[in-house]
């Protein structure tokens, strides 16, 4: 009879069987699969045969997600990260080598400013980044070593909206792949890949995820392009957790309907916001008065616009700082997405890597904050902010 030590991880290893399928898909929490003998082993490690071997590879609980989030953005196959940015420098680096350029826009995520600037710069990719609400710009910035154009279905923070249609036939015709940062629409407004985009990437992070509580990306294309980004993750690191996937599994069953409300709610807010005492400038898909308002209304679903907007102080970064101290309800915290309104400030936070010149330039002002308008009642929502703006007026 073996000893206790060897029968309790023996007994407590043991997998039931469970006939009925859950309704839910389980975690599969852990590093590493049983075989029964080298070659399936060797078979699973080269993806000639399916199934599992070691999670920084493949996990069952990451390939339901990747099948969910596939399928929600019409695409043959995903790839779960660790975070959103993991999967963007997957993404980078399995199209780009030493000597590509890739184009950016302006308006872009800080921290792809921060990608482009460090690592991928130090591996000899370079970039431009230019205006890509301007066909003409995006023309200009294509050469004859451009692989990859980059954008941002409504852009962070500025909410700018890209043409993904006109942009991806320009792309393709000058022999460049086009990527789409889908992170502030969310698959449940905008399916880039149905508009001509070539790759998708979310930081499940936000709207997937929705509650704040787990940092994860997810990279969506054709199957022989995602590939290639799982052997970067593979053989640099940057797989997610099971528990993370479950929990961004759970996040999309809701999500339709959490972006609706986080849509109704923001256009609310918005209109109370456009024209009210201490506000100069309210940027919100959904307004008319926003510069992409009818592309908007092409490109995303049903009428919504999403959660974020950007709000111009009209006493720039003082009152800026005031408004947020001044805030009740909405709280002062980078990130996007969640349940609970955030409110943070771009030019401190999300872009500090940018110089006051290269803020200016993607549309950024010291006094710019940017709201991820919650699910709280509308009311509260509006009372609190143009009450702060009022008194930082
Ligand atoms: C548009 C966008 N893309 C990507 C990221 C990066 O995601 P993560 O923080 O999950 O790495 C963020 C984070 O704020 C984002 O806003």
């Amino acid at each position: 009879m073996p000893g206790f030590s060897t029968r309790a991880i023996r007994a407590a290893s043991r997998v039931p069987d469970a006939p009925q399928p859950p309704v839910n898909v389980p975690i599969y929490q852990t590093a590493t699969f049983e075989v029964a003998d080298a070659a399936e082993l060797a078979g699973l490690l080269s993806f000639e045969r399916a199934g599992h071997s070691y999670t920084r590879h493949s996990n069952p609980t990451h390939a339901a997600l990747e099948a969910a989030v596939a399928e929600l953005e019409g695409a043959d196959a995903g790839l779960v990260t660790a975070s959103g940015m993991a999967a963007i420098h997957a993404l980078v680096m399995s199209v780009l080598r030493d000597g590509d350029d890739l184009v950016i826009p302006r308006a872009v995520y800080g921290g792809m400013v921060g990608l482009t600037g460090s690592v991928l710069q130090r591996s000899g990719i370079e970039h431009r980044a230019v205006d890509t609400t301007d066909p003409e710009h995006v023309e200009a910035a294509i050469g004859p070593r451009t692989r990859l154009l980059w954008l941002e279905t409504i852009s962070n923070p500025t909410t700018a909206v890209a043409d993904i249609a006109a942009l991806a036939n320009l792309a393709h015709a000058r022999g460049v792949l086009v990527a789409v940062d889908n992170t502030f629409a969310s698959p449940a407004l905008a399916n880039p890949l149905a508009l001509g985009a070539d790759f998708v990437v979310h930081s499940m992070t936000k709207y997937i995820g929705g509650h704040s509580d787990i940092i994860g990306g997810v990279l969506v294309a054709a199957a022989d392009r995602v590939q290639p980004a799982r052997d970067v993750i593979i053989t640099a690191g940057g797989n997610a957790s099971p528990f993370e996937a479950f929990l961004a599994l759970r996040g999309l069953k809701t999500l339709a309907l959490r972006m609706e409300r986080h849509s109704a709610n923001a256009l609310s807010v918005a209109r109370a916001l456009e024209g009210a005492p201490g506000i100069a400038r309210v940027l919100y898909p959904g307004l008319p008065s926003h510069p992409q308002h009818d592309l908007a209304v092409r490109t995303l679903r049903d009428g919504m616009a999403g959660g974020m907007m950007a709000v111009e102080l009209a006493g720039g970064r003082r009152h800026g700082e005031q408004f947020l101290d001044r805030l009740r309800v909405a709280v002062h915290a980078t990130s996007l997405g969640g349940v609970e309104t955030l409110v943070s400030h771009p030019a401190s936070s999300s872009h500090r890597q940018l110089a006051d010149d290269d803020l200016a330039a993607a549309g950024l002002s010291p006094g710019m904050v940017r709201l991820s308008i919650g699910l709280e009642d509308e009311v509260d929502l509006i009372e609190d902010l143009v009450g702060a703006a009022r008194q930082a007026g």
